[in-house]
């Protein structure tokens, strides 16, 4: 996500922002900027793309100002490139700002000010802050920033420096991170900790609504206008622990972003009983479609497999998922009224792109559903859903299957919804279930101790089983997936009445096998399944809701929280992410690069 940096004092502030914004690299961004403030003027130096872009423009630069504000952004609101890229300044060049988070009201705020005369360069949000200031600025930015606030909707997480006061930097949180750090005659600003930590280890954290002032010697911090007593937080851990918050590895660290990537996920899009998805506005006769093809790789076909059942369930139109290495090469079957759905974290996936251009061809309308914007995969659909999950750095996927999946029920939603398939009721019954699963998510991680005691076990073992039915059966193959890629266990998933057919031979003494029994109306045919697996001696977890005793037909339970079946997957690949985890920790593996793979892959 974004990174902010900030330094006032007696060093030329420059190296030093590039320097702090090196240190928030980890945290996926597209373009980079700083802000100078030197003799009453604000130079604006800023680049798409890496950071050592960025710095190769600021050498052919002389900038020695001592005031500066720098900023990496990853895409929100508009493409990465470099007019959205931060700082922003309003129209006369007096002020620059930074901003992370979201500005929810700027399209409002924008027509306003357009049409007072203010000239925007940039498709962002934030460049209505930049404006904002300069409008109501009366030679006091501390003023003029606690009016603004007063003025905007959102997260945000800002700085500005004004031309005409040099001796200081103005910020602002609120639900987006901001830390003042505090060093002897200079005074830095970040939005992450590891930014500024070998400067200094003392810092301010911000809580929402407070305002700084920072000069070289002093910092003030203002709640509602009034000055407060800021306690002192200091930092005692190392700078790779905190820019993985505190988590050993980034997969952990990701798994337990799950419960605020959901949250994002669904932001503004479950109004009052009913799908909001704007996103969706220009699809092309919503009413013909006969056909959705879910199409995709690895843990995003995943996704799609759910995606698949919740289209069948909801809106009633037929659909199929597919992997999109396969599809794009098996000459589908795909007209005008078939709408594609890809789905891809990243949007670079090479398959994932050549299958959705094979579909565009065959006259196919094409949503992307993606975390990257700019992504080419966004560039190219017709429609897109963004899941919010922030970027994904580790290379086992976990915060993004999760959005995906959430993005598959809204999307189901709003086709039943649109089709007339569902009753008001009905639609308003699962999105009141929808909002309950962040918290839902949350209980789910209270369990991580167990299921670690329980990963210990299954680390010592070389096979491993995923067995359920219907919905059950495609998050046993994301959890078998999991459990391969970083643990290097040979894990299979299996439709549990298919086990008998062949795989059965394979289940020995003490081999491990999770059961997935989620699915109400298939239950007691899995328990069946389960019986017959127990029988041949294998080492069964049985993953449940709240309140079904299981505990007579397998070894080991694992209960999540009640909700629909429908959307039991959001909840029970949790506990499967976490034994992937845990497994591959006891198997001393490299867990956030597993050993030949890659993030994004951008070959066939
Ligand atoms: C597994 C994993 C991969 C990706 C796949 C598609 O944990 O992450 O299977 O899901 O490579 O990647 P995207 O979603 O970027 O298209």
């Amino acid at each position: 996500m974004c990174g902010i940096v900030g330094y006032i004092g007696p060093k030329p502030a420059a190296p030093l922002m590039v320097e702090g914004l090196s240190k928030l690299e980890y945290r996926g961004y597209d373009s980079a900027g700083i802000a100078i403030l030197e003799d009453h003027q604000i130079e604006i130096i800023k680049r798409k793309g890496r950071l050592a872009e960025l710095v190769s423009a600021l050498e052919a630069q002389d900038l020695t100002g001592k005031v500066g504000i720098g900023h990496t952004r990853w895409a929100t609101h508009g493409k990465p490139s470099h007019e959205n890229a931060h700082p922003h300044y309003d129209c006369s060049k007096s002020f620059a700002v930074v901003h992370n988070g979201i500005i929810e009201n700027y399209q409002e705020i924008k027509k306003k000010l357009i049409a007072e005369g203010h000239k925007f360069i940039s498709e962002t949000d934030t460049e209505v802050l930049a404006h904002l200031v300069e409008k109501h600025y009366k030679g006091d930015l501390l003023q003029t920033v606690h009016h603004v606030i007063g003025l905007i909707d959102g997260a945000y997480a800002m700085a500005v420096i004004a031309k005409d006061e040099p001796e200081r930097i103005v910020c602002v949180r609120k639900d987006s991170p901001l830390v003042v750090g505090l060093g002897e005659g200079e005074n830095f600003l970040a939005s992450d900790i590891p930014a500024i930590l070998k400067h200094t280890r003392k810092v301010f954290l911000l809580e929402d609504g407070e305002v700084a002032t920072i000069t070289k010697d002093v910092v003030e911090v203002y709640q509602k206008g009034e000055k407060i007593d800021k306690e002192l937080f200091k930092v005692t851990w190392d700078a790779e622990a905190a820019e993985k918050g505190g988590y050993p590895h980034f997969m952990l660290k990701e798994i337990f972003e799950q419960p605020r990537a959901l949250r994002a996920t669904f932001k503004g899009r479950l109004n009052n009983g009913a799908v909001t998805l704007d996103e969706m506005r220009d699809i092309k006769g919503l009413d013909k479609i006969n056909k959705v093809y879910f199409v995709a790789c690895g843990t995003a076909y995943h996704a799609g497999l759910v995606g698949k059942d919740v289209v069948e369930n909801l809106a009633r139109i037929p659909a199929e998922a597919d992997i999109a290495s396969e599809f794009r090469y098996r000459d589908p079957i795909i007209d005008d009224k078939t709408l594609v759905v890809v789905i891809s974290q990243s949007g670079e996936t090479a398959d994932t792109l050549a299958a959705m251009r094979e579909a565009q061809n065959k006259g196919a309308q094409v949503l992307a559903v993606t975390n990257v914007v700019g992504s080419s995969v966004s560039r190219e659909a017709d429609l897109v859903i963004y899941t919010w999950a922030g970027p994904e750095i580790a290379v086992a996927s976990t915060k993004a299957y999760l959005t995906q999946l959430a993005a598959m029920y809204l999307f189901g939603l709003f086709l039943a919804q649109e089709r007339g398939i569902l009753t008001p009721k009905q639609t308003s019954e699962i999105t009141k279930a929808l909002r309950e699963l962040p918290g839902h998510v949350e209980t789910v991680l209270e369990q991580a101790g167990k299921v670690e005691r329980l990963a210990h076990e299954w680390a010592k073992r070389e096979n491993a089983f995923f067995i359920g039915r219907g919905l059950d059966w495609a998050v046993a193959q994301e959890g078998s997936l999991k459990l391969k890629e970083i643990s290097y266990i040979h894990a299979e998933a299996y439709a549990a009445g298919e086990l008998k057919h062949g795989t059965l031979a394979l289940i020995t003494e003490g081999i491990p096998v999770v059961a997935l029994a989620t699915q109400g109306r298939i239950y007691d045919k899995t328990i069946s399944n389960i019986k017959e697996v127990k029988a041949r001696g294998a080492h069964v977890t049985g993953l449940v809701f709240e309140g079904v005793d299981i505990s007579e037909t397998v070894d080991e339970v694992i209960a999540i929280p009640n909700t629909i079946p429908l959307l039991a997957p959001i909840l029970s690949v949790v506990p499967l992410q976490l034994l992937a985890y845990y497994a591959a920790i006891a198997r001393d593996s490299d867990v956030d690069k597993p050993r030949n793979l890659a993030k994004s892959v951008t070959v066939e």
